[in-house]
């Protein structure tokens, strides 16, 4: 059996909560520590098996196919001054053995409209869409991607990448149900609701980035109504298919840190650099003594 291969990157969004940083550039090429967002999605896809990425982009997402391509000027600078380990490096963005394909969403009409424009790429197999903005951490087992991947292999349906949040919470997520009676990390959904406000919200239970989707969902957003600014919503689609068929809500093993918020993105900053072998010790020490100064103290 051909396990699955395609994973789509939804990367044509404005990202609006990073502005100014992200007015020219991408969110996905903010980087934690020294390594874009979008790489470590990549490198947790390529752990789960994929061979084909295709990336959904837009304008002021040049930088996103640089980065995955070969960059001659500075392998030849960087071999000519004998900085192998940095050529290596600079190299190794992406293996050999995968193909970046890159579409363009030429109007920000919503995460379903992104997915539905890699439709005619991914043809008639399932596929994982990833959000790089979500990064996913876990250290010492499986990326959450090859988690969700086994699930697939063993159920053969769509499954959403899940986790509990704070009741208060519940508004930046597509929230799940599951049927009555389950137990355990892998449940089937009985709904999806999008943003529900926390006292309509039927669960606590969130959806993250990373989905696994049967081609089916592409028939479901081609006959979504859109929504408020022509949008299509891919929690609309989802709900849709989950009426015919079996969606699996999958609570993951690992940390999730919403690089997408600027709280987020500093949490995974202090977690990745206490751990990055140049920088972990020293930024120990500046940590341990700048809790020393006291919350009254901040400017
Ligand atoms: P978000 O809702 O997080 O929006 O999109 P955003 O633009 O990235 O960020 P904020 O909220 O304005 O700060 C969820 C994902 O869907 C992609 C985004 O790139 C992001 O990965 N997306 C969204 C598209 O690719 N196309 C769209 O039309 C909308």
């Amino acid at each position: 059996m051909k396990g699955m291969t395609k994973v789509v990157f939804p990367v044509a969004g404005m990202g609006t909560r990073f502005l100014p940083a992200t007015k020219a550039s991408p969110k996905e090429m903010l980087p934690v520590v020294d390594k874009p967002l979008m790489q470590y999605a990549v490198e947790e896809a390529v752990a789960a098996g994929m061979t084909d990425l295709i990336f959904i982009t837009g304008r002021t997402k040049r930088a996103i196919e640089d980065h995955f391509d070969k960059a001659y000027e500075l392998e030849a600078e960087l071999e000519a001054s004998g900085k192998f380990a940095l050529l290596e490096i600079v190299r190794n963005t992406v293996p050999d053995n995968v193909n970046c394909i890159y579409i363009r969403q030429s109007a920000v009409l919503g995460l379903g409209h992104a997915v539905l424009c890699a439709a005619p790429v991914v043809g008639d197999e399932a596929f994982a869409v990833m959000l790089a903005d979500d990064l996913l951490d876990n250290p010492g087992g499986d990326p959450v991607l090859k988690q969700m991947v086994d699930v697939y292999n063993y159920h053969r349906c769509s499954v959403l990448g899940t986790m509990n949040v704070p009741r208060e919470e519940t508004q930046a997520y597509g929230i799940v149900s599951t049927e009555e009676g389950q137990s355990g990390a892998v449940q089937r959904m009985t709904g999806i609701v999008e943003k529900p406000a926390p006292e309509k919200a039927p669960t606590t239970q969130a959806v993250v980035g990373r989905y696994i989707l049967t081609q089916r969902i592409f028939y479901h957003l081609r006959n979504l109504e859109p929504g408020a600014g022509g949008e299509l919503q891919l929690t609309d689609a989802i709900a849709s298919l989950l009426k015919e068929e079996a969606v699996l809500a999958h609570q993951y093993d690992g940390v999730r840190y919403d690089c997408g918020s600027k709280l987020g993105y500093l949490k995974a900053t202090v977690e990745f650099g206490l751990r990055h072998p140049e920088v972990a010790d020293e930024f120990a020490d500046y940590l341990a003594a700048r809790s020393l100064v006291s919350k009254s103290e901040k400017k």
